[in-house]
């Protein structure tokens, strides 16, 4: 099958990877009613067709943070991408750099930020998780200052992980050590191709940046238990000094939902927000990032740059979010079902396919810039 969009790739997704990587990706939380709604939210949002405004010059750049990139996409950090195709994030962030996007590195990722520097001409972009142990955050961060990491995403929707049903049922979590690998194995038999280049020839299958301080307990479980007992849930906006004493460039805060929250990050030193729900991987219920996004444009869009994502699996997607008031999007789930079918190839293509949807969306919509692109190209009648 020759892939025509995003939803081929995940079909071919399903078909390249063991079960439980698959459902790792493709699940949300409980019964991912939120995941959901970012979809149905974003698909109820009609466009307006407009005609004869001669669109045969469309720009689709766009700067942030004071770097200029090709469109306003970036691929949104997602751990253990690595998983998904050999040193996974090795291809992605290539990709995105053919595709002139900015790579966002997850602390979680397969790759260690050394590795995936070295892998990369441009400067990509970190994210990070507030960790317990602060020395081992100083020096992740100052990991991510010697890479030339050019701005850092801090995700705060994570105090504790919500609970993906899948995980559980594809053998993922909840299983012991032996029973677990057990099932991981038997899937991974029924993806020869996977089991060959990646099972075998992609190791370390570990959480490069996290590793060192794991040591020998590296399995799949170590690091799930590690997260679940280091991620900090203590967190608080006082915290943020931290980060912002330990990083001097751009802070693009992850994980806001709620107009009062985004309101509390324009009076600190920030320089974003991405409106977001973790792709509804967290809490289960909450509203959909689309329905969330003009409220927070509406409070601080003329203060900080506010991204989305959640739910974009399309260019006609990315321009329905910027008219709705976004800046630039970010997609997870849609490069990685790209990396998994086809590794760095497919990313690019999935990259290439958002970027002509986006020229057509703008052509029909009568847009010829970005800034063409406000709320006038839906249809709110
Ligand atoms: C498999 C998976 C792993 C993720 N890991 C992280 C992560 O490590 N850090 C983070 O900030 N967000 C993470 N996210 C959330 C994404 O960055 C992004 O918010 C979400 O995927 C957007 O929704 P979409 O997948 O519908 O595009 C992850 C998402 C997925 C699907």
């Amino acid at each position: 099958m020759k892939a025509a969009s995003v939803q081929d790739y995940r079909r071919l997704a399903k078909k390249r990877v063991p079960h439980f990587l698959f459902e790792y990706l493709d699940g949300g939380s409980y019964e991912e009613v939120t995941k959901k709604r970012n979809r149905t939210d974003l698909e109820a949002l009609a466009l307006r067709q407009r005609v004869l405004r001669d669109v045969s010059g469309i720009d689709t750049r766009v700067e942030l943070f004071g770097r200029t990139y090709e469109m306003p996409v970036a691929l949104a950090p997602v751990g253990l991408a690595g998983m998904y195709a050999r040193r996974g994030e090795l291809q992605a962030v290539r990709a995105a750099e053919a595709a002139g996007v900015p790579f966002a590195l997850s602390t979680v990722g397969v790759c260690p930020i050394g590795e995936v520097a070295e892998a990369a001409d441009e400067p990509f972009w970190f994210q990070l998780y507030m960790i317990r142990d602060r020395s081992f955050m100083r020096d992740m961060l100052a990991l991510a200052r010697e890479a030339g990491c050019s701005a850092l995403i801090f995700t705060v929707d994570m105090p504790m992980p919500g609970s993906r049903y899948r995980d559980y049922r594809s053998g993922l979590a909840g299983e012991s050590r032996l029973s677990g690998n057990i099932r991981r194995v038997f899937q991974a038999m029924r993806r020869p191709r996977w089991a060959w280049e990646v099972g075998l020839f992609g190791r370390p299958h570990h959480l490069g940046n996290v590793a060192p301080v794991l040591g020998k307990n590296s399995g799949l479980e170590d690091f799930m238990a590690w997260m679940g007992k280091n991620f900090d849930s203590s967190l608080t906006w006082q915290d943020l000094e931290f980060v912002r004493d330990n990083w001097d460039g751009p802070i693009i805060l992850k994980g806001i939902l709620d107009p009062d929250d985004a309101r509390q990050a324009a009076t600190l030193e920030l320089d974003g927000v991405i409106v977001s729900n973790h792709g509804g991987r967290q809490l289960d219920g909450v509203t959909s990032s689309a329905k969330a996004l003009p409220r927070i444009v509406g409070a601080v869009g003329d203060q900080l740059d506010v991204l989305v994502d959640g739910g974009v699996y399309s260019g006609l997607d990315v321009v329905r979010m910027l008219a709705l008031g976004a800046k630039s999007v970010l997609i997870g789930r849609s490069w990685v079902y790209g990396l998994a079918a086809n590794g760095q190839a497919g990313v690019e293509h999935v990259l290439e396919l958002i970027h002509e949807e986006m020229l057509v969306a703008m052509a029909l919509t009568g847009c010829i810039s970005l800034a063409d692109i406000d709320s006038s190209v839906l249809d709110n009648s």
